[in-house]
């Protein structure tokens, strides 16, 4: 099976599962979407209003930002691949359950091992936590670099927590230099 086949039909699982609760209220699942060539995957919470409308994520403001952010280390959409801990969006945007987040977890395992992704770019704390390590702190954890199963992973401010307070952009411009550094340090000794 090639890599487009093997995530088109991860993603019809997706759009038809019914593994937990969000599944009940959703307009539609949000699997992921960018290059299944991409070096490095940013990973979110879970879709919001837009998201859930659409089918695509990070496609509202946070989205937005993020889109910017992205371009401003030269990186477009296209090339990265971008997803969330959970594919339906949970209730008024709120943290998903970790009965939710365990249940989709194995749909992002697969996103993984088909993409093969050189880095992991957390966005938030929940992200983090259920990616890298459950003690996570945001605020004190952020921009530094960790490793899991052999692959660099970083967490750093989810978009909308930058919408909401403007004064943590500057961490977030340092984390994404330290980004683009080490994607670069990778490419140049392939
Ligand atoms: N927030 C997220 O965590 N993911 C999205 O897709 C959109 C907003």
């Amino acid at each position: 099976m090639t890599k487009n086949e093997a995530m088109k039909a991860l993603s019809e699982e997706i759009f038809s599962c019914t593994g937990c609760q969000l599944c009940k209220k959703r307009k539609k699942a949000v699997p992921g979407e960018g290059s299944l060539m991409a070096r490095i995957m940013f990973i979110g919470e879970g879709p919001g209003h837009d998201e859930d409308v659409t089918g695509r994520p990070f496609v509202g403001p946070a989205g937005q930002l993020l889109t910017k952010m992205l371009a401003s280390i030269g990186l477009t959409r296209e090339e990265v691949y971008i997803c969330n801990i959970v594919k339906c969006r949970p209730p008024e945007n709120r943290i998903p359950f970790s009965e939710e987040a365990e249940a989709c977890l194995p749909f992002l395992r697969r996103q993984f091992a088909i993409i093969r992704p050189k880095i992991v770019v957390c966005l938030g704390a929940t992200a983090a936590r259920y990616i890298i390590d459950n003690d996570i702190r945001i605020t004190r954890d952020r921009g530094k670099w960790y490793e899991k199963g052999g692959i660099p992973m970083i967490p750093t401010y989810h978009p909308s927590a930058l919408l909401r307070d403007e004064s943590k952009k500057k961490e977030a411009w340092e984390d994404l230099k330290q980004i683009k550094k080490r994607l670069e340090d990778i490419t140049e000794n392939e």
